[in-house]
């Protein structure tokens, strides 16, 4: 018998397959007997009617817990009524383990409970929903940049400095060195971009950051992609094409996950350019005018990014931040030299940022002024500082996080959930 996959059982109509996967749910009435396999690609219902009280197959029915690992064989019945319209009328049960107690049963479970047993959660199907779509939302990133003619660059993980601020880097050691796991591969990007024009790297990315909110991960995932002659305008474009580019992907492919999550498709349908911009002095205004106590000069926190969220009902694009609060790369506005050229988009429903980027300093002494000013290690950025010296040109990118706009897509309340195994403050367990 053939070994099919539920999410491909409709080409099997009428005929007999065999399904390998785990119990997820059963019940029993009468003379008939209903189980739900999920295989990892779907759901089915599998059935057993028997004229009798017995039926040869009903002991073993009954032997089954939830997660027992089972196969099994039948016909593929087309039923309007049954999950999916289809179901299997089975004719053999193979067990190949039984579960005994498995921890998470249909009941509530506690949060923590549910983080300890992240590696079972895993099957639960808001949690199976949620990375579904990470997948999709990865292809439709590739397919974005591919499309485009941007090259991938895959950027180290170790590297010997750091690319935004020294307060959160991870220091490991790299034989007779120190190294550090990569907070973003920009500036290797920037060395790529001028030997490919326009490329993007994707991969993960570490932050020691001592923040406990609902937004941070210690290691997530980052695309960024890097133009040379990009400016900032230009930069700020492609990061709305792209959005609305990965939007309208799962919108098309991913209509029963967002059912499973129950998430309003409404808000995302209408994302569509042109989208706000603001400067940062306008986005101030805003936030204190809506009650935030920030100052001018200050970095907008997690309460300040969700206020912006909530003002407009398409993502906004802030930009010309004061420098000091921005990393060093970062280009002077040529008006105000108290400012850079550099932007944040922040997606709609309260969900904060999910782009950093800007344009970066193309003058070589200009550079040179902002390393010594952010007391960085001349000679580590070394090679950095000859992209200046070897046909410079202005150059701008971004970086998108891919649990951050995970999150806002499925309208969930913790970046937790949109990554298989979540490294959290403190917690590296499971
Ligand atoms: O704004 P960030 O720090 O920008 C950079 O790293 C630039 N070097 C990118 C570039 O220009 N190539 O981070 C970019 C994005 C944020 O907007 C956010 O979506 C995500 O990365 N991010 C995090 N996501 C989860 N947990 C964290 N701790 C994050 N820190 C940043
Ligand atoms: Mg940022």
């Amino acid at each position: 018998m053939k070994w099919v996959y539920i999410e491909d059982i409709a080409d099997f109509k009428d005929k007999e397959v065999e399904i390998r996967g785990w119990l997820y749910n059963k019940r029993s009435s009468g003379k008939a007997r209903f189980l739900l396999i999920r295989d990892g690609t779907g759901i089915l219902q599998g059935t057993i009617f028997s004229t009798e009280k017995d039926h040869p197959l009903f002991p073993k029915f009954d032997s089954l817990t939830q997660e027992s690992s089972i196969v099994i064989r039948g016909r593929i019945k087309e039923d309007k009524r049954a999950p999916g319209g289809f179901e299997l009328e089975i004719e053999d049960i193979e067990v190949i383990q039984v579960a005994k107690d498995y921890p998470i049963t249909p009941k509530e479970h506690s949060t923590p409970f549910l983080m300890e047993h992240r590696h079972l959660w895993l099957r639960s199907r808001k949690q199976h929903a949620i990375l579904q779509i990470r997948t999709e939302l990865i292809k439709s990133i590739r397919d974005f940049f591919d499309g485009r003619g941007f090259r991938l660059m895959d950027t180290p993980i170790l590297t010997p400095s750091a690319c935004e601020g020294t307060t959160t880097l991870f220091e490991t050691e790299y034989f007779d060195q120190k190294a550090y796991l990569s907070q973003s591969g920009q500036l290797y990007n920037e060395a790529t971009a001028m030997a490919f024009g326009k490329v993007y790297c994707f991969g993960p990315t570490f932050r020691a950051e001592k923040s406990k909110t609902r937004r941070h991960l210690i290691e997530f995932w980052m695309v960024e992609p890097e133009v040379a002659f990009a400016t900032l305008e230009d930069a700020i474009e492609l990061g709305e094409d792209l959005v609305v580019y990965i939007i309208q992907r799962i919108l098309e492919k991913n209509k029963n996950e967002l059912e499973v999550l129950e998430r309003d498709t409404q808000p995302l349908e209408k994302i569509k350019r042109p989208f706000p911009h603001i400067t940062y002095d306008e986005a101030v205004k805003k936030v204190t005018e809506k009650g935030s106590k920030m100052e001018w000069g200050d970095d907008f926190g997690s309460p300040e990014e969700t206020l912006l969220s909530e003002i407009f009902d398409l993502p906004v694009s802030v930009t010309h931040f004061p420098a000091k609060i921005k990393a060093f790369y970062m280009q002077p506005d040529p008006k105000r030299s108290d400012l850079v050229l550099g932007m944040d988009m922040i997606a709609s429903e309260g969900y904060g940022e999910i782009i950093g980027g800007g344009q970066r300093i193309h003058d070589l002494k200009l550079l040179e002024q902002k390393i010594k000013e952010h007391k960085l290690p001349r000679e580590a950025y070394a090679w950095y500082a000859d992209l200046r010296k070897y046909g410079s040109v202005p150059h701008s990118g971004f970086g998108l996080g891919i649990e951050r706009t995970l999150a806002w897509i499925c309208k969930i309340k913790h970046i937790r959930e949109t990554i298989p195994f979540p490294r959290l403050l403190y917690k590296i367990y499971p």
